[in-house]
C-alpha cells in the first residue's frame, strides 16, 4: 500500500458540460467548480496531503469567448480575496505557476500578496496553474538556463538543475494526477513533472467531484504499484 500522496494534481474538467446538463450558462459551471476546489482543498488539508496543484487557466483558455474568460477571472479574484481573508487563521500556503503577464494588475497584486503572506505557512501548499502551459514553462526555463550558462553561473545542466528553473522550483513532482469528466489526456499540464505520476480518470464532472470521489481515487492510488521504471 502507498501512503497518502504527498502531491496531488487536478485537471478540473467538465464545468461546461455540467452547466449544459442543467441548462445553465457555462459560468455557473465554473462557479460551482470553484466551490468544489474550495471543498477539496479543505478536505486535503485534513488528510495530510502536502501539495495540491490545480489547473485553473491554461495559456490556450484565452481563446474562449470573452464573457467566459472574464467569468473565470472574476471567480479567480473572488478565490484570492477569500484566501486573503482567511490567511491569518489558516495554515495554507498559496503559490501560483504560469505566466503572470496577461493577467490584470489587480489579480497580479493579490497573487503576490498572498504568496508573500503565506510563504512560511506550515500546512498544505495550494498551487494554482494560471495562464499556464507546460511547453511554455519548459521554454521559459530553457531561456533562463541558456542565459546563465552563457554567463557561467551554471556550468552543468542536469535534470535536477533544469527542474529548479521550472515554475514549480523545489516542489516535489505530483504523485497522483486526477482528471475529471472522462477525457483521457493531460492537455499541456505539467509535462515534465508528471513523468512518473500515477494517473486517475473519472467520468464525474468537476462540479460534482465530492470528498467521497476523492476518497475512491485515493484508495486506488494506495493500491497502485509504483515502480519508477524499475523492476518489482
Ligand atoms: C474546464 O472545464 C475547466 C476550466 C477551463 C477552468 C477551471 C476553472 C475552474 C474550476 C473554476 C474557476 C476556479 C477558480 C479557483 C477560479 P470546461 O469549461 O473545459 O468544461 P467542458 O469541457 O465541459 O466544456
Amino acid at each position: 500500500m502507498n501512503d497518502v500522496p504527498k502531491h496531488v494534481a487536478f485537471i478540473m474538467d467538465g464545468n461546461g458540460r455540467w452547466a449544459k446538463s442543467k441548462k445553465l450558462p457555462r459560468s455557473a459551471g465554473h462557479k460551482k467548480g470553484s466551490e468544489t476546489l474550495r471543498d477539496i482543498v479543505e478536505y486535503a488539508a485534513t488528510l495530510k496531503i502536502k501539495y495540491i496543484t490545480a489547473y485553473t487557466f491554461s495559456t490556450e483558455n484565452w481563446s474562449r469567448p470573452k464573457e467566459e474568460v472574464s467569468a473565470i477571472m472574476t471567480l479567480l479574484e473572488d478565490y484570492l480575496d477569500d484566501a486573503l481573508k482567511k490567511s491569518k487563521k489558516r495554515d495554507i500556503k498559496i503559490r501560483v505557476i504560469g505566466k503572470l503577464e496577461g493577467l490584470s494588475d489587480s489579480i497580479i497584486h493579490k497573487i503576490k500578496k498572498l504568496e508573500l503572506i503565506t510563504k512560511d505557512k506550515p500546512g498544505l501548499c495550494v498551487i494554482f496553474a494560471i495562464n499556464y502551459g507546460g511547453r511554455d514553462e519548459i521554454v521559459r526555463a530553457t531561456k533562463i538556463i541558456a542565459e546563465k550558462f552563457k554567463q557561467g553561473t551554471i556550468t552543468e545542466i542536469t535534470e535536477e538543475v533544469f527542474a529548479q528553473f521550472l515554475d514549480t522550483g523545489n516542489v516535489p513532482d505530483p504523485d497522483f494526477l486526477i482528471r475529471t469528466s472522462g477525457e483521457l489526456r493531460t492537455s499541456n499540464f505539467l509535462p515534465w513533472q508528471l513523468a512518473y505520476s500515477e494517473f486517475y480518470f473519472t467520468d464525474k464532472h468537476w462540479p460534482d467531484f465530492s470528498k467521497e470521489d476523492f476518497d475512491l481515487a485515493l484508495l486506488e492510488y494506495a493500491n497502485r504499484k509504483r515502480r519508477f521504471g524499475k523492476t518489482v
